[in-house]
């Protein structure tokens, strides 16, 4: 608690009266420039209140302000203090409380008049709206009753308001504690989803590159380099789309979705042979342009072939791709003859994490290609069959 007060009176009878209040253990009131009458007063004053005040007794502008300066200074502030507005000298009270405002701005201030020196809206415009909740007044002649409730609220409020402060600051260092965990969570989500991706690319650079090695036929030789080339452009694609994806909004263009939709079959187009998978495609035609990402279409595409590339595995099988739209969605549907999803899993495919590839698999395609159609607006479903194979059903609004 801080029971630090200040009073400022240039008349030596009021503060006698203070003292009688405030002080009235200490038999010597710290009168700065000190009459033994002031003590006298003090001595003789019973014991009224429980609360020990340290009061600093000042009776010009000059000395309340360099008491003020220094207590602040050594991190030991005045609660408050009584102000006289009526003062002799260089400065008055409204002039001392001006400048002592702006030293301590904890410091609550009791304005004590002798008569309607100023009105309440004078004394607000003269020290702004935002000391109105620092300032009270109080008439003279005060009673003591009046004085030691000023006192009290004066220090209360001072404590309470320093809790507070220190409340808010506490609250304020949560916020942005949490606001770096999140932009932390979000860059690790990144970071996964980045290294997702490349695994892919490096994947098809691997195998053409391998394919190119082997090869003895040079058209087949310069097809694999090509395809080689394309990779290597799509991975500095999403190293320029994440780049610019941090600084600014993702870019949006007017894409014919079956382009995203052709590079990603191109991407693992190896693979496809490796696993004997035949793949058909059938686009409607005319089918309309939408604005979407084109980079994160094309790995949503991607992830959706490569984990039908997976649920087919090595026995052989068809993928099936197909377009078309009504009046409101572009629908493309990936269906695969693979193993098929059992039903117990089906709810938890899109949740991030979730796998049943072992070490094989992060299960992060499914949670993030789902984020992606949805902040398009879109909508992705599923339909599996044990045994029989999986279609999954992306549907992205028309622009
Ligand atoms: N076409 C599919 N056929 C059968 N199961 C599938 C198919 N697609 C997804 N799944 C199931 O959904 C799970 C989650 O897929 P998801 O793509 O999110 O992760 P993952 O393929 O396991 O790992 P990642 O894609 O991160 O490498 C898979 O582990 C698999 O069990
Ligand atoms: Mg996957």
């Amino acid at each position: 608690m801080n029971h630090r007060l200040l009073i400022l009176d240039d008349d030596e009878g009021i503060l006698e009266a203070y003292a009688a209040i405030l002080s009235p253990k200490t038999n010597a009131p710290v009168v700065r420039s000190s009459r033994a009458s002031a003590r006298t007063q003090a001595a003789a004053a019973p014991v009224l209140h429980p609360v020990q005040y340290e009061v600093t007794y000042t009776k010009t502008g000059l000395e309340a302000i360099s008491a003020i300066e220094q207590a602040y200074a050594a991190g030991l502030p005045y609660a408050g203090g009584f102000f006289d507005v009526k003062l002799g000298g260089e400065l008055d009270g409204i002039d001392t409380i001006r400048r002592i405002k702006d030293i301590d701005p904890d410091l609550l201030c009791v304005l004590v008049t002798a008569y309607q020196d100023r009105s309440i809206e004078d004394i607000t415009n003269v020290f702004g709206a935002t000391f109105s909740d620092r300032w009270d007044f109080l008439n003279k002649p005060f009673t003591k009753a009046e004085i030691l409730q000023k006192a009290n609220n004066l220090t209360a409020n001072w404590d309470r308001r320093r809790r507070e402060k220190e409340y808010i600051e506490k609250i304020k260092a949560q916020q942005e504690q949490l606001i770096r965990a999140e932009r932390l969570a979000a860059v690790g989500t990144m970071a996964r989803g980045i290294g997702h991706e490349f695994g892919n690319i490096l994947l098809s650079i691997m195998g053409h590159a391998d394919l190119a090695l082997q090869s003895k036929d040079p058209s087949q030789m310069e097809e694999a380099l090509k395809l080689v080339g394309k990779s290597s452009e799509r991975a500095a694609i999403i190293i320029r789309n994440l780049q610019s994806m941090v600084k600014t909004e993702p870019k949006r263009e007017k894409v014919d979705l079956v382009l995203p939709i052709k590079e990603a079959l191109e991407l693992v187009g190896h693979e496809i042979k490796k696993h004997a998978i035949k793949v058909t495609e059938h686009y409607a035609p005319n089918l309309p342009k939408t604005v979407v990402n084109r980079v994160e279409m094309g790995q949503v595409f991607l992830n959706l072939i490569i984990n039908a590339i997976h649920a087919i595995g090595n026995k052989g099988g068809e993928i099936r791709i197909t377009a078309d739209a009504d009046e409101r969605n572009i629908r493309i549907m990936v269906a695969d003859s693979g193993s098929g999803i059992a039903e117990e899993n089906i709810t938890k495919i899109f949740e991030p994490l979730f796998t049943t590839k072992g070490n094989k698999g992060s299960g992060i395609g499914l949670s993030v290609s789902r984020k992606i159609i949805e902040n398009h607006g879109g909508h992705i479903s599923v339909r599996s069959e044990v045994g029989k194979g999986t279609v999954f059903l992306v549907q992205i609004p028309v622009a």
